[in-house]
């Protein structure tokens, strides 16, 4: 959440931030603001989306060639002009952006004020940038020790920047807990919450860790160390990023662009994994742990929102597949409820940012207590990819819609990659059936092909239920969490209220909700529990509900009874999740394009939830 970018190079400034600002915008964008620093330092900033500021920066001295900027997800103070950052210090001279919360704010602020400082604010960030200018004023030391003086009285989790009006050829960065990477190119640095503000300019990246400050000086060598005064030396590596990835390639959306990736990026998570001409799988990130998963007593998943969904879907692969117990747990609960952990646990961390402070916290948590963590994220270098013992990367590639598409599809397929390696290794399902499955895999990325040429199709419905308010979507089986995930892209993008539940538990609540009003979506696929579901349809029918089927091809019972119905391609019943939700995705998507929404940045919603 909030997104950072500074520069100090040779360049103009200003369109470098500006262009970064516009990529990094699904971090938030409640307000966003500017710092230049010449012969002085501004500070402009203003409501809005980043093309507020562009429109508001028009006329104004926008020169220099260093600055910062920041777009924000509001945590402490409502989105307007005065919250958003940059926030200067008081005397003017120190301006600060921040991504994170200062959880001790208020008690520094109280003392802050008892020594004549004036907020302006209602941040927690304010605190910090005052902070530093006192320590500056009464201990004469320079800025960047100023800042490692002032990190050490503070709690919580911060990504800063700061400039300083005395030092106009110094970027100072820190971190701790909330995501920062530098770009080095010739002669000039960028700092930025992720890669993509910088992936035109430089290969060359060092991704800052907990506790770490960059003293970042035009023509100099980076500087890194630690707020305890040790000096690291910075470990450059290359960034594995491409423009095209992060563009939207002709597409009116991100979203609809990523969805459309599906058959790529599935094929892409499965690449080099998946050897069909010897028929095995191997994960090379986790091969360490291999005995370790055979052996587990038990794995937990941890996640959050879509990925906690992918848990689902993988809780049920591993114990179908693998004979192995799972616990599927929402990261914000699991690490705040005492669990029972052993060294014989293995956790299992599903994460497309890599950066969800919840996952990051349950992580540390399994970890004190013994247990071997492992990940599955999208994002290469991320906190939670390093803060793991061993992983698997999706290589979905950046996902920038703020709803998650092709990210789940990944996290699918390498969770049934994963449960097909272990129940190979521990014998749990006999070789032709693994074989069979291996191959059905294999054939998912052209079936989602198949799937997106229906688009037209799916238009047609969300046309006709555009306007409704709310919906339930229902699901048994390896089709429940897709449910779950249908009801989520719903709700986040359109604003329409979703519910997913279990079909069949529909009877003990929902069931109450249903009349001629109500659009019930039923994943009611031919393999598994096909005929218990088809009973639940006709009891929505008994009372007049609106029944939109997802059935698989040739399907006749399902479409007789259905009032629209879209059909999937025949897959084993373990796969249809990678599958049955595209058609959701899509309908989600233009259902919201028609309600005029704005789909790649969802009201409220922020792609990396960087705060408890
Ligand atoms: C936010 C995003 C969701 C995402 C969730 C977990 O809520 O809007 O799309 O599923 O965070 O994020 P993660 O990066 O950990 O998968």
């Amino acid at each position: 959440m909030c997104g950072i970018v500074a520069y100090v190079g040779p360049r103009d400034a200003y369109p470098i931030l500006m262009k970064g600002l516009h990529r990094l915008e699904y971090r938030g964008y409640d307000s966003a603001g500017i710092c230049l620093l010449n012969h002085d330092i501004r500070v402009f900033k203003c409501k809005g989306k980043v093309s507020d500021l562009e429109e508001y920066l028009v006329g104004k001295d926008i020169s220099g060639t260093i600055g910062m900027a920041h777009t924000r997800w509001a945590t402490h103070g409502e989105p307007n002009q005065i919250n958003a950052h940059p926030h200067f210090s008081q005397n003017k001279k120190v301006a600060i952006i921040h991504n994170g919360i200062i959880e001790n704010y208020s008690v520094l602020r109280s003392e802050l004020k008892k020594r004549g400082f004036h907020f302006t604010s209602e941040t927690d960030t304010e605190v910090l940038v005052h902070l530093i200018e006192d320590i500056m004023t009464n201990e004469k030391v320079p800025v960047e020790e100023a800042v490692r003086i002032a990190l050490n009285q503070v709690v919580g989790a911060y990504a800063i920047v700061i400039l300083a009006k005395d030092y106009p050829d110094k970027i100072i960065a820190a971190r701790k807990g909330s995501p920062m990477v530098i770009g080095i190119g010739k002669d000039e640095f960028f700092v930025a919450s992720d890669a993509t503000p910088l992936v035109e300019y430089t290969d060359n990246v060092v991704y800052m860790n907990d506790e770490e400050i960059a003293i970042i000086e035009r023509k100099a060598k980076l500087k890194i160390k630690t707020i305890r005064n040790k000096d690291h030396t910075p470990y450059i590596q290359k960034l594995v990023m491409s423009l095209n990835e992060i563009e939207k390639g002709g597409f009116d959306h991100f979203m609809l662009k990523e969805i459309y990736e599906q058959p790529r990026s599935i094929r892409d998570s499965m690449r080099g994994r998946l050897h069909i001409d010897q028929g095995i799988v191997t994960l090379g990130g986790i091969q360490n742990y291999e005995q370790k998963l055979i052996n587990a007593k038990r794995i937990i998943i941890t996640a959050c929102g879509t990925s906690w969904h992918a848990g689902l879907v993988g809780g049920y692969l591993i114990e179908d597949l693998a004979r192995i117990p799972v616990e599927v747990e929402y990261s914000s609960e699991f690490r705040y409820r005492n669990p029972v952990i052993s060294e014989e646990d293995v956790i299992l961390a599903i994460s497309q940012s890599g950066e969800t402070a919840d996952t990051l916290a349950a992580i540390e948590l399994g970890k004190a207590k013994g247990a071997t963590v492992l990940g599955i994220c999208n994002v290469v270098g991320s906190s939670i990819a390093r803060a793991t013992h061993g992983g698997v990367y999706t290589h979905a590639g950046p996902e920038i819609g703020v709803a998650s598409t092709k990210a789940f599809t990944a996290q699918v397929a390498v969770l049934t990659l994963l449960s097909l390696l272990l129940a190979e290794k521990k014998g749990t399902i006999p070789k032709s059936q693994f074989q069979k499955i291996l191959l059905a895999l294999n054939a998912i990325p052209e079936k989602v092909d198949r799937i997106l040429k229906m688009s037209e199709k799916i238009r047609d419905i969300a046309n006709i239920y555009k306007d409704v308010k709310n919906s339930i979507y229902l699901g048994r089986g390896y089709n429940f969490p897709v449910a779950l995930e249908g009801a989520l892209k719903l709700k986040e993008i359109s604003y329409i209220h979703a519910e997913g539940y279990p079909a069949a538990e529909m009877k003990h609540g929902p069931i109450a909700l249903i009349d001629e009003h109500m659009p019930v979506v039923f994943i009611a696929t031919r393999r598994g529990i096909y005929n218990k579901v088809i009973s639940n349809i006709e009891e929505v029918k008994a009372r007049k509900g609106k029944i939109i089927a997802i059935v698989t091809e040739g399907d006749e019972t399902v479409k007789k009874l259905a009032d629209h119905y879209i059909e999937i391609p025949d897959t084993e019943e373990i796969l249809v999740p990678l599958l049955a939700t595209i058609p959701l995705q899509l309908l989600s998507y233009y259902i919201a394009v028609m309600r005029g929404c704005n789909v790649d940045q969802p009201r409220n919603l922020a792609k990396s939830v960087t705060v408890e």
